[in-house]
Order: structure tokens, then C-alpha cells, then sequence
């Protein structure tokens, strides 16, 4: 019999997961997370929303312990319907729920007190032993529900976790069969983009057969709307008031709480009620733990809840893109709110894979062929074994190579793309010859890919990784490419350039504070970043760091002031190489008497100031560093930057969030051919309010670089001279830039597209 206890002790103990605390009762055990919802948290998510345009506060931190005590006397009001009409749901129909389900473990999200499930554990203790998984954030919720259920139920055992969704849910991927559920409409609070990252999550967390219980209130006409959001007794204006008597209680602000009044109205387009906080006079927030400060002007809105209604259809097509199928739904006796059972199918034929990599494949070959385009043979050859031309044929060789190499040995779970290569020797010699090689090895791996099982055939097949590594090679290359016409300083005109945006909105500060503690970094195996290290759990202590790469300005301070030669702010190798290689500026600079100019592909510009530096090595980075009184940031700091979420306890694979890079965000796929000017990106921001950290110019990390071990790099160059460098240039694809990913270079490098930015300890 499947024991979510007895699982969740084991998954508590593998490397990766973070450590949980177990209590135990008669017949319950409580998990609790070391991922604490602390203030600092609490903080940091209060700055994001209030930099936002339009402002918004993040809706969870409406329920401490007054939020959730309102919230209950909100359920009892007549306006507010929808807890009524789902508990007339589940009494109705828990019995016929529990037929068609069987005695399956039920795994409840955001249970609270379970006051709503009990109508199901009746149903299913009736029928004998049945297992119960509650898990909400306040781990007191959670343990005094695990007590009072067990003692009301003779036959119930309860696995109580206390967690955020998001870190439930990847503790749940192994544990099935179950039904999970989500009550309550609170999927409606959610929005858009937390849906679409939820509804993934539920997916990766439900096995074929698995089913999944979801209460959503029904979309109705506005009569019956608003006011069960604005209720006569005024609970719900006292629900929205206290966010930010808490923000005055935990986070030491001072707002006037007469100055705040409660807004809510249906929004018809979006089908949700939105609920907003006025302020009848101008008001500054101050946030004295992150030094950070907003003034809110007197008829400002900030939003802080939104509640979206559903249709039952839309909702069934929405959820079938998450390999979710409706299987039945149950509604309320005058239709106000439904419960939708749920199952997850597997997965089909995955065609919808095939053409994405099949797509991803196609357009980084049309990408590898613009970006050559331009060359005139003797600057594709020049150069011999260094050349363009045999980059190309590498290519080629790779693809056809890993292929036979890596699918050819079942057991071959090496990653192809950290595998050292030894190139073979040149055997195309003409351009049309390479041409050639590359379409007919490409051709016979695209015929391949339309028939491949991705479930069975090989590890290295699961989610078609072994596709997305070949695209992903040839992408590095494409970076690689470009550098090479850089350093030869070629006159190059792209097929294609774009500029990037021109809006500047700058941070407000120049660095901003990063609060320490437990962070992962990393990536899984099954969506691994080429060359990041494998997932796991490191404690970083507090410290500051740049919100924008070290600009172009700022080096040129750096220079004026005589920085190249000041020994004591250089290491010693640092200084070797300085003396070494006569270092008074970065590589690509050179003044004459119109002023300052830097190489760009071939010709000399005027140097822009405000663009992040690019083109400096390590050691010239560190110097700044001293210089400006701080540091290069570690690895580890630079990735928690880029991607903890205190607030969830999770890690994001942009800095921006889990949403796919968009040109708005970052610059990246060779599209601007250069770095845009610091603060045009202000939508790529981290959590931090870091800009810029993807694209633009890879940074040095003061980490030397160590492969993990599945990489046979580690044996081939174990050199310490290779240092890391993080975040991707405007030459990196989209398929490989994310905030896991990592390059390295010897410390002297200057061709890489390589910038850097500070940090500073707290
Ligand atoms: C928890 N959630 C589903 C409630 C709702 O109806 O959206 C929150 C709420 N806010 C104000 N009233 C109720």
C-alpha cells in the first residue's frame, strides 16, 4: 500500500530536496519545510509590486493569522457565496466522487483547517483505512487539522506538509496514485502567467491515471459579483486593510490605515472581479530592512486580489494543454460554482514535441547559415584549424558523431554537449563541400526525430534532450562564430540587425541587498542548463550587488583614474597579465583625438557610455572591482540574484520568471549585435530588482569553474584557471541562455563576449 509518509521521509532525504522536520502524533506526521515565509520575504515581494506599473501587492500575504480569521467571517456572509455552494457541492456528491476515484490517497493544496474536505473524508472513511495529505503554508494550520481529523476520524491516517504549493508539488511527482485537490476557486486568485506555471506544475506532479479534484467559482453577472466582494459588514474592506496593517506590524512601514480604502468591481473583458486598495492621501512606504522606499500619491490604486470566474468549457480546453481531461463536473443547485474532476492522460504521440524541436532545429540551421552569409570564403577559412570553416564542419561532425556515439550505447547517459571533443581532421575544403555535409547529416537526424520514442528508446531521449543538445551545440557556435569575426576585426554587415528598445527606466539604486539564506541553485537533470551545476542547496550569507552591468562610463572612470596602474588593486596574476600584455584600457578600446572608440565588428565608434563593458578579462574586472570598493559576485551569489524566490521558495529559470525570453525582457539570439545601454529591460528584472542579468554581456563570477561529474571535461582539462562566467551576451540563443547556465574561460579571456557586474558583502 503506497505510505505518503514513508515517501515523503525518503524523498526528504535525497540530495537536492531540502531537509523537512517531521513531528509525529498517533496516526500523523507533520513535514515541515525549512522554507519559511519570513519577512524578508515579505519585503522584497512588497518592493516588486510597488515598482511595478500599475502597482500590485502579491494576495498571499493577506492571510496571516487576522487575514485568515476575516477570511472565515467573509465565508459566513450572505453576500459571499461560493464556500456555501461548494460545501452543498460536496455534501452532494462526495459519495459518488469517492465511487468513481476508489480509495485513493487525497492530497489537498491550501487545505487550512479542512473544513471544506471533511464532507470527503466521511465519504471516505465509510468505506474503510483512507490516507490524507493536508498542505498549506502555516505549518499551526496544518498541525492542528492533522490532530482534530485523526481524533474525528478512527480510520484516517494523516501526512501533513507544510510548504508553499509550488515546493509541494515537486515533492508529490513520485507519489501515485492520488487524487489532488485544489478547492476553494482559489486557482482564480492566480494570474494568468501563475496559472499557466500552476497548471505545469500539476502536470509534473500527477501521474497518467492520477486525479485531480478543482473547485472553481462560476463566471455570473456583476449583481451578484460585486457585492460578495464588498459585503454590507465590511469584512472584506477590514480583509484588504490589513495587508497593510501587517506590512506596519512585520515590516515596520507606516501606513495611515484611514488612508486606505477598498475597491472592488467585475472586470467584464477578463471575466474577474479585481480588488484594489485606494489611497486617499499620499503616502511613502518605507521598507527599512531593504533600504528601499515608494510614494503612493494621494487617488493611487494598488492592487491586491483578483478573483477570475470560469466557464466550465474554456476551462476544460485550458487544462487539456496540461494533459489534464475532464471527466466530470458537479454544480451547485442554483449553478453559482463547480467541481471538476479531473484525470491525467498520457502523454499522446508527443507530436507537439517533435515540432518544437523539429522547429528549434530548422531555425538555428537558418540562423548558422545568415550569420556566415556576409563572410567572403578567405575570412570563412582564414585561420585554419581555428577557422569559421572548420566550426562549420564540426558542426556536422558532432551531430553525426554523438549520434552513433552517444544513442548507439543504451547505457551512453553522458550529456553529448559536455563531452570533450577531439575535432577530426579537416576533410571539406570548400565551402559547397560543408554546405553539403551539413544538410545531409542534418537530414538524416530530422528523419530520425520524426519517429523516435521518446519514452523508451534511450535516457538521453526523455523530453527529447538529445535534440534540443544538438540545437543547442550548434547555437553556442553560433556565439563562438561571432566572436571569431570580432577578434579578426573583419568589416561585417549582418543579414539582419535589430535595435533594441530605447525606452530607458534605470533601477532606483545602483545595487540592491540580497537577504542570505538557503537558496538552490542548479538545474535538473531532465531540463539541465548546458554546463550548470547539478541541483542543490547551498546557504549564502547577505550581500549587495549592482542592479546593471559595469557600464562603459564606469570603466573609463576607472581608467581616468589610473586604475590600470595601480598595483595594489590587481592580484598577482592578475598583475602579471596587466604587465604582461600591456593592458591601459579593454581590448577593444583606443583613443584618438575625437575621444574614445571601441572596435565593433570592424569598425571603430564612438564609445557608448551608458552600454554594459564588453571585452575584458577577469583579472580587469576584478580590478574595477577593488577599485569601486567591491568584488565580482561568486557564482552561487550571482545565481541566487538572478533567481531565488524567497517568497515561494523556489528557483526561477529567468530572472523575470518561467515565462520564455521575449525581446521585451532580454537581449539575446543575435538580434542587436551588441550590447543595449544599461535599464532598457526594466521587465527582465529579478526578484532583487536586478536588470540585465540574462543577454546583453555574459559577467564574471569570481568562481573557478569545476564540471560536475557527468561531464568528461572534468578529467580532460582539470585546470584552475578557468573561471565562470554567468547570465549570457546578446550572441547567446534562447535555448541556452537561463540562470543555471554557465560559460568559463582562463581569466585572461577577452574575445568572449564577457562583462561583469559587483557585489558588495552585507
Ligand atoms: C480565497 N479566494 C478564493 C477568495 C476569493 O473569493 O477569491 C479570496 C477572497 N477575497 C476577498 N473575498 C474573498
Amino acid at each position: 500500500m503506497w505510505d505518503p509518509a514513508q515517501a515523503l521521509r525518503a524523498r526528504a532525504t535525497l540530495p537536492g530536496v531540502s531537509p523537512f522536520r517531521e513531528e509525529r502524533g498517533d496516526r500523523w506526521a507533520l513535514f515541515l519545510d525549512s522554507v519559511s515565509t519570513d519577512r524578508e520575504a515579505f519585503a522584497l515581494s512588497v518592493a516588486r509590486g510597488l515598482s511595478d506599473n500599475p502597482r500590485w501587492l502579491n494576495c498571499r500575504y493577506l492571510y496571516d493569522a487576522k487575514g485568515s480569521e476575516i477570511f472565515s467571517k467573509i465565508t459566513d456572509q450572505p453576500e459571499y457565496y461560493p464556500t456555501r455552494a461548494e460545501d452543498e457541492i460536496l455534501s452532494r456528491y462526495a459519495g459518488e466522487i469517492r465511487e468513481r476515484v476508489g480509495a485513493l490517497p487525497i492530497v489537498e493544496l491550501g487545505s487550512g483547517t479542512s473544513a471544506k474536505t471533511r464532507r470527503l473524508l466521511e465519504a471516505w472513511t465509510e468505506q474503510g483505512p483512507a490516507h490524507y495529505v493536508p498542505i498549506d503554508i502555516d505549518p499551526s494550520v496544518v498541525r492542528d487539522s492533522a490532530a482534530t481529523l485523526t481524533r474525528d476520524f478512527d480510520s484516517l491516517r494523516v501526512s501533513a506538509l507544510a510548504t508553499s504549493y509550488e515546493r509541494a508539488l515537486e515533492q508529490l511527482d513520485d507519489l501515485s496514485p492520488k487524487m489532488l485537490m485544489f478547492l476553494g476557486s482559489t486557482l482564480g486568485n492566480f494570474s494568468p502567467p501563475e496559472v499557466a506555471r500552476f497548471l505545469e506544475r500539476i502536470e509534473d506532479a500527477l501521474h497518467p491515471g492520477d486525479f485531480f479534484l478543482l473547485g472553481v467559482d462560476l463566471v455570473k453577472s456583476a449583481d451578484v459579483l460585486e457585492p460578495a466582494y464588498d459585503d454590507a459588514a465590511g469584512y472584506t474592506r477590514a480583509f484588504t486593510r490589513n495587508l497593510f496593517e501587517r506590512m506596519n506590524r512585520e515590516l515596520g512601514t507606516d501606513v495611515p490605515l484611514d488612508a486606505v480604502e477598498h475597491v472592488a468591481f467585475w472586470n467584464d473583458r477578463l471575466e474577474r472581479i479585481e480588488i484594489y486598495a485606494r489611497f486617499s492621501e499620499t503616502v511613502t512606504i518605507r521598507l527599512k530592512s531593504i533600504q528601499r522606499e515608494f510614494r503612493i500619491a494621494r487617488g493611487e490604486m494598488v492592487m491586491t486580489e483578483i478573483s477570475r470566474k470560469f466557464r466550465i468549457e474554456r476551462l476544460a480546453t485550458e487544462i487539456g494543454h496540461y494533459g489534464l481531461r475532464l471527466e466530470k463536473f458537479y454544480r451547485d443547485s442554483e449553478q453559482r460554482f463547480a467541481v471538476l474532476l479531473i484525470r491525467r492522460v498520457p502523454k499522446g504521440p508527443r507530436t507537439t514535441l517533435r515540432r518544437k524541436l523539429n522547429a528549434e532545429l530548422w531555425e538555428t540551421r537558418e540562423k548558422t547559415r545568415q550569420i556566415v552569409e556576409p563572410l567572403g570564403d578567405e575570412q570563412l577559412f582564414r585561420g585554419g584549424d581555428r577557422s569559421i570553416a572548420r566550426q562549420l564542419e564540426h558542426l556536422a561532425g558532432f551531430e553525426e558523431r554523438i549520434r552513433l556515439e552517444h544513442l548507439g550505447d543504451p547505457n551512453g547517459t553522458t550529456d553529448p554537449i559536455c563531452t570533450h571533443w577531439t575535432r577530426a581532421a579537416a576533410v571539406h575544403t570548400r565551402r559547397a563541400s560543408i554546405a553539403q555535409y551539413l544538410t545531409a547529416v542534418r537530414a538524416q537526424t530530422l528523419r530520425e526525430l520524426q519517429t523516435v520514442d521518446f519514452e523508451n528508446d534511450h535516457p538521453l531521449l526523455e523530453e527529447g534532450l538529445f535534440y534540443r543538445r544538438l540545437a543547442q551545440h550548434e547555437a553556442q557556435h553560433h556565439e563562438q562564430i561571432l566572436q571569431s569575426i570580432q577578434s579578426m576585426a573583419i568589416p561585417y554587415e549582418p543579414v539582419c540587425r535589430v535595435n533594441p528598445p530605447s525606452v530607458l527606466r534605470a533601477p532606483e539604486g545602483s545595487m540592491v541587498l540580497v537577504p542570505g539564506g538557503p537558496c538552490r541553485i542548479g538545474s535538473h537533470r531532465s531540463s539541465r542548463a548546458p554546463f550548470s551545476t547539478p541541483e542543490q542547496w547551498v546557504n549564502v550569507s547577505s550581500f549587495w550587488i549592482d542592479t546593471v552591468p559595469v557600464t562603459n562610463g564606469d570603466m573609463l572612470n576607472f581608467i581616468e583614474d589610473g586604475g590600470y596602474e595601480k598595483r595594489r588593486l590587481w592580484s598577482d596574476g592578475g598583475w602579471v597579465w596587466r604587465t604582461e600584455a600591456n593592458a591601459h584600457h579593454p581590448s577593444v578600446w583606443h583613443r584618438d583625438n575625437e575621444g574614445w572608440k571601441e572596435q565593433h565588428f570592424g569598425r571603430w565608434e564612438r564609445l557608448a557610455r551608458y552600454r554594459p563593458v564588453i571585452h575584458v578579462s577577469q583579472y580587469e574586472a576584478a580590478a574595477y572591482a577593488r577599485w569601486a570598493g567591491k568584488r565580482l559576485p561568486s557564482e552561487e551569489e550571482w545565481e541566487m540574484a538572478a533567481s531565488w524566490d524567497p517568497e515561494y521558495g523556489i528557483a526561477r529559470k529567468w530572472p523575470w520568471g518561467d515565462e520564455e525570453p521575449t525581446p521585451e525582457r532580454a537581449n539575446l539570439d543575435c538580434r542587436t549585435f551588441g550590447p543595449a545601454p544599461v535599464g532598457v529591460y526594466p521587465s527582465g528584472r529579478s526578484i532583487y530588482g536586478c536588470q540585465q542579468m540574462i543577454g546583453d554581456v555574459w559577467e564574471w563570477t569570481s568562481s573557478t569553474f569545476r564540471a560536475d561529474s557527468g561531464s568528461s571535461l572534468e578529467t580532460s582539462d582539470p585546470s584552475k584557471e578557468l573561471r565562470v562566467a554567468r547570465g549570457g551576451s546578446w550572441a547567446t540563443s534562447t535555448l541556452l541562455a537561463c540562470n543555471s547556465a554557465r560559460a568559463f574561460h582562463p581569466p585572461h579571456e577577452r574575445n568572449a563576449f564577457v562583462g561583469f557586474r559587483c557585489a558588495r558583502s552585507a
